[in-house]
């Protein structure tokens, strides 16, 4: 088993009761699942996705990327929410957030398209200078402003900077399959294309070309992670609560709401973590906050944020549970050395790595917040390598779409996100949005 989940700081939270009488309907998610009888069944390509995807695609994204590393000094992911959490999170899990300043084969990768933040965009042009450049624009609608607008500018830059044949070879976009205008743009211009399957939503798709094109471009073994996530395809999935980490989670989460536990704090003490809580943050709210229902998920780094939210977490208004993401082998094996003067007094630590140390620092804070009344679930993690990403992927998107169906609600739809679209496509003056800009104008009076 790749992943544990240890349940031991939900001590006076979570009893032997609750456990056996939660397990009905665990396993009556599983099978609505898995029959592929539930709400919003028409995207449940993720599912089966690591074993059953395009061959063909795949080798396509291998030699994309290769040909990438070798033309280019950056690539600009272009993207927001499922069309670029789940890129930037495997490269930081992997690379970390110093990627783009270390000395490194592979180039630099600068996400835009995320924000409607003018200053960033003119900063990431001005980090373009003098770079060669490619673009991967990521859109399934191929509607969404953010990444549209961004694209405009990138593009217009990369056509003034080699030319539009040369910039020809350097766009790739990840569509639709067939419908949209960047779809229909790609196929005008001979831009080379992937495909987000239809079958799978945006904040499922990380194990699409939408993810592995820019984690391949960043180096990051893709082989591996499709593996790690087969693995725990074929691990995860018995119903059965004891045997099934990833449901034990789904299944911890309820109890804790059920408790009136409302938010659930992803932690973690290494911040090449930061993104991946991001990616988890948008799967979870997005899938499950509907219908007045849902756990509000967010994140912190310890043991940073144990210096500024940890009193909260403590002793504050009793609406959180943990979740630590702990890893067992270091990245890294530095450590504390002996000092002949003990001049700091430190010298109890020495011999051991810092990892150590930061790990009995995340173990030492769940048992404080336990003494405090937070609860907490702890899941260890071998190591930040591709193949246990891949794993970890897998476990969370099939924790929430389990978690979802425990409550009831459909996993894979985000009316919320569709609505706020559609307002700001009506006030921006979008042809076919006059009457709802009517409308909202006359509300806004
Ligand atoms: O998960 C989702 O469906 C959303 O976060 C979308 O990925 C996001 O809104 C971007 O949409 P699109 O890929 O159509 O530009």
């Amino acid at each position: 088993m790749a992943i544990s989940l240890e349940t031991q700081y939900t001590k006076g939270f979570i009893d032997a009761e609750d456990w056996e009488n939660i397990q009905p309907r665990v396993t009556e998610a599983h099978e609505i699942l898995h029959s592929r009888r539930g709400a919003g069944n028409e995207f449940l390509g993720w599912l089966s996705l690591p074993t059953d995807y395009d061959r063909h695609e795949f080798e396509r994204i291998r030699a994309a990327a290769q040909r990438i590393r070798e033309t280019s000094d950056a690539l600009i992911v272009i993207g927001i929410g499922g069309s670029y959490l789940g890129a930037r999170a495997a490269v930081e899990f992997l690379k970390t957030s110093f990627y783009n300043s270390i000395e490194k084969t592979t180039p630099d990768i600068y996400f835009v398209g995320n924000s409607l933040s003018a200053f960033d965009i003119q900063e990431t042009l001005r980090l373009c200078s003098g770079k060669r450049i490619s673009i991967n624009v990521i859109s399934k609608s191929g509607t969404t402003v953010e990444p549209g607008i961004a694209f405009r500018i990138f593009r217009d830059h990369l056509i003034r900077m080699v030319g539009p044949e040369e910039a020809r070879k350097r766009i790739y976009v990840t569509a639709d399959r067939s419908k949209g205008v960047l779809k229909a743009l790609a196929d005008r211009e001979g831009y080379e294309s992937f495909v987000v399957p239809n079958n799978i939503g945006g904040r499922f798709s990380v194990l699409t070309a939408v993810g592995l094109l820019p984690i391949a471009v960043a180096g990051g073994d893709i082989d591996a992670i499709m593996a790690g996530a087969a693995t725990a395809m074929e691990e995860l999935h018995t119903p059965y609560l004891f045997q099934n980490p990833c449901y034990r989670y789904a299944a911890s989460r309820h109890l804790l709401m059920q408790k009136g536990r409302s938010v659930e704090l992803l932690v973690s003490g290494e911040p090449r973590c930061v993104q991946l809580g991001e990616w988890w943050k948008q799967l979870f709210a997005e899938s499950e906050g509907k219908n007045g229902k849902g756990l509000f998920p967010t994140t912190a780094i310890f043991t940073t944020d144990l210096h500024s939210i940890g009193q909260f977490i403590q002793q504050g208004t009793p609406l959180l549970f943990e979740t630590a993401v702990m890893f067992d082998r270091p990245a890294n094996l530095l450590g504390v050395e002996f000092a002949a003067d003990n001049f700091d007094s430190l010298n109890y630590l020495s011999g051991k790595t810092i990892h150590d140390v930061n790990r009995i620092a995340l173990l030492s804070a769940l048992l404080s917040h336990m003494d405090g009344g937070t609860p907490s679930l702890l899941l260890t993690v071998p190591a930040a390598t591709e193949d246990h990403l891949g794993y970890l992927f897998y476990f969370f998107e099939k924790a929430c779409a389990i978690s979802a169906y425990m409550l009831g609600i459909n996993p894979f739809n985000q009316p919320g996100v569709e609505g706020y679209k559609r307002n700001m496509f009506a006030l921006l003056g979008r042809p076919g949005f006059e009457a709802r800009r009517r409308d909202l104008e006359r509300r806004m009076r």
